[in-house]
Order: C-alpha cells, then sequence, then structure tokens
C-alpha cells in the first residue's frame, strides 16, 4: 500500500466511495485543478488499485469565520493562514479498515511539516454529512461557529499519534 501525488495512471472511473459528487471529481476534475495549480491530490494505492484519495492546498479564513475565543487571539482583519482538506474519501469496499484515518493522518503530516517551513494556523474540513462530521470530531476537528459543517483544527493540537502512524504494509 502507498500514497502517491496525482497520476493518471489507475482506473479512476471504477472508484466508488458512495459519494457521487467525489466519484466525479476524481475522475474529472482533481488533475485539472492540479495543473492550475489549485490543489494537489494525493492517491492511495493497494496492488495497482485506486482504495483512496484527498486534496489539499493553502487556504485563509477571515475572522468572521472563527469562533470568537479563536478569534479574539488575532488581529481582526487578519486573514488567517490555512489549509483545506477539501476532499477525502475511501472506496466503499474497503471503508471501516481504518484507511480514513490514514489518510487524515498523512494529510495532516503534510500539512504540519509545511506549516512548520512557511507557517499555517489550522487545518480545514467542509464535512458534507453528519457521518463526515462525526469522522473528523473523532479526531479533534471543531466547527467554525455554531451549526457549521466547517470544522477546523489547531495544527498545534493535532494528536501526534495521528501524525507517526506505523509505515504503509
Ligand atoms: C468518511 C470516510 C473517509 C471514513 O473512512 P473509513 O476508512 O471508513 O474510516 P476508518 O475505518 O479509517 O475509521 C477511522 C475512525 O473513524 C471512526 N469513524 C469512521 N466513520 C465514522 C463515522 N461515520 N462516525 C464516527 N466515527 C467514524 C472509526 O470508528 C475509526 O475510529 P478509531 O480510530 O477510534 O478506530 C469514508 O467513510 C468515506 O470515504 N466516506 C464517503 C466520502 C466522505 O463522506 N468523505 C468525507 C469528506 S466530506
Amino acid at each position: 500500500m502507498t500514497i502517491i501525488e496525482f497520476i493518471a495512471d489507475f482506473d479512476r472511473a471504477a472508484f466508488d466511495c458512495g459519494d457521487e459528487t467525489l466519484n466525479s471529481y476524481l475522475r474529472e476534475r482533481a488533475g485539472q485543478d492540479r495543473r492550475r495549480g489549485l490543489n494537489q491530490t494525493y492517491l492511495l494505492i493497494d496492488d495497482q488499485k485506486l482504495i483512496g484519495f484527498y486534496t489539499v492546498s493553502p487556504h485563509t479564513l477571515a475572522m468572521r469565520e472563527l469562533p470568537s475565543k479563536t478569534a479574539k487571539k488575532f488581529p481582526a482583519h487578519l486573514l488567517l493562514p490555512c489549509y483545506l482538506i477539501g476532499r477525502l474519501a475511501v472506496d466503499k469496499s474497503r471503508q471501516g479498515q481504518g484507511l480514513g484515518k490514514l489518510l487524515l493522518g498523512e494529510a495532516l503530516r503534510v500539512i504540519a511539516l509545511t506549516a512548520q517551513k512557511v507557517g499555517g494556523y489550522c487545518a480545514v474540513v467542509d464535512a458534507k454529512n453528519d457521518r463526515a462530521q462525526a469522522f473528523y470530531e473523532n479526531y479533534d476537528f471543531r466547527p467554525t461557529a455554531e451549526n457549521s459543517r466547517r470544522l477546523f483544527l489547531p495544527i498545534a493540537e493535532i494528536d501526534p499519534k495521528l501524525l507517526t502512524l506505523p509505515p504503509l504494509a
């Protein structure tokens, strides 16, 4: 099993995470977005088969998007530098085996290493539904505002265990 930067070699039409928006993003837009510098897509490959992916990009949050407890630590006019995990999904045939956790840990590791070099306050995700929100909250992501599906996790608060998951077998 390995995680690699996006290449077009794998059968993306066969990938099905149960959410057609995410499936079609991977099939139709991931390559173009990457070429245009909008984000990077990472692929989880097992036995030559594409079984998961995530995207990550630099992002900013306006202070009004954050809970007041967090926002008051920063100047009001600041755009807070952060990183967006725009999409993250595991093929239906492989869900519930710890691979979502593995992809999230890898995404947060990339973000933490980048932030160490160039700064950045938090990771951000947009949970698609209650299930996805519960998945992210399991790893300490919290709503940016009440009832918001946009969640954030300060980089300084990432569970170190997530950043040091065992190497892929
Ligand atoms: C959400 C998704 C990525 C989770 O991946 P997965 O491989 O099934 O999840 P894992 O097996 O890695 O589970 C990791 C942990 O999350 C927990 N978890 C998984 N799904 C959960 C859910 N719906 N609610 C709460 N916890 C959940 C597991 O119990 C596990 O906890 P543990 O680390 O304490 O053992 C996957 O179900 C998926 O691709 N869904 C469709 C696309 C989607 O909704 N993506 C989210 C982006 S908005």
